[in-house]
């Protein structure tokens, strides 16, 4: 009878040691399993967050044409930009005129020239549409002897040498991201371009000496209802056509 008692006092001491170790373990496991599941999850978001702010970045930098930091010009160079900016005529002009190498730019560089005007094209061949049809209407300017400097309007170094270099009379500016849907796809070539880039040239043009008078043609991106335009200067006419 003793005995008896012993062996079930036994076994349950021994079934209550087995189900407290059963009862930790599965504890343990459980918060084992559920900081693991944590882990894994804030490593999910932390590798999705990545990749969204690599995309942005890296659309943002391949379609933006990057900004050449030094400019140093050379002598060809310059005999290039002063025969370029030689008006025919006494009386003629001397326009540079930015996104030579697009549409209306090379229409109107050829128009200039022929009227007698000095022309100097810049353009940094952004590969918005085919380069290759931009290079043909960079050669068919070459042979009107109209140089195209291949650069970008946000270059303040250039823009700050031109300037000293030659005292033009006007700016045709013309250089812009075209288009309207693109900017669903890109904004930031816009914000590049049509404005940074336009503030750029205003500034390299309020410090030139003598302030050259400036046409723009409004952006297709940014037209609206406003009959008064948003700035005022001197050098600023604002004309619609
Ligand atoms: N083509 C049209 O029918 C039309 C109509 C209304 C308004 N516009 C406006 O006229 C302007 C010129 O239009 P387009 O049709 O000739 O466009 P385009 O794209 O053919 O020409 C623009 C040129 O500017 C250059 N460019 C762009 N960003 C530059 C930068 N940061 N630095 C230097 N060069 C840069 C491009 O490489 C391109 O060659 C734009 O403002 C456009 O919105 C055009």
């Amino acid at each position: 009878m003793i005995s008896w008692v012993g062996v079930l006092q036994v076994k349950m001491e021994r079934s209550n040691y087995f189900s407290r170790v059963a009862s930790r373990w599965h504890s343990t496991a459980s918060a084992r399993l559920l900081s693991c599941s944590a882990i894994l999850l804030a490593l999910t978001l932390f590798v999705l967050f990545r990749m969204s702010l690599y995309n942005g970045a890296d659309q943002y930098l391949t379609r933006v044409t990057p900004i050449p930091q030094a400019f140093k010009p050379d002598h060809v160079w310059e005999t290039r930009v002063r025969q370029s900016c030689l008006p025919k005529k006494s009386e003629g002009l001397i326009v540079l005129v930015t996104g030579a190498a697009g549409f209306v730019g090379t229409h109107v560089s050829l128009a200039l020239k022929k009227r007698g005007d000095g022309v100097l094209g810049i353009d940094n061949f952004n590969s918005y549409y085919e380069v290759s049809l931009k290079r043909a209407r960079q050669e068919l300017l070459e042979k009107q002897e109209i140089f195209i400097i291949e650069d970008d309007i946000n270059n303040k170094e250039l823009l700050k040498v031109l300037f000293d270099l030659i005292q033009f009379t006007h700016l045709m500016h013309l250089a812009a991201q075209a288009g309207v849907r693109y900017a669903m796809q890109n904004p930031g070539s816009y914000v590049h371009s049509n404005i940074a880039g336009f503030v750029t040239l205003l500034e390299a043009c309020k410090d030139a000496n003598p302030q050259p008078a400036i046409v723009w043609a409004s952006s297709s991106s940014v037209y609206g209802l406003n009959s008064k335009v948003w700035m005022q200067c001197a050098c600023f006419k604002y004309v619609s056509v």
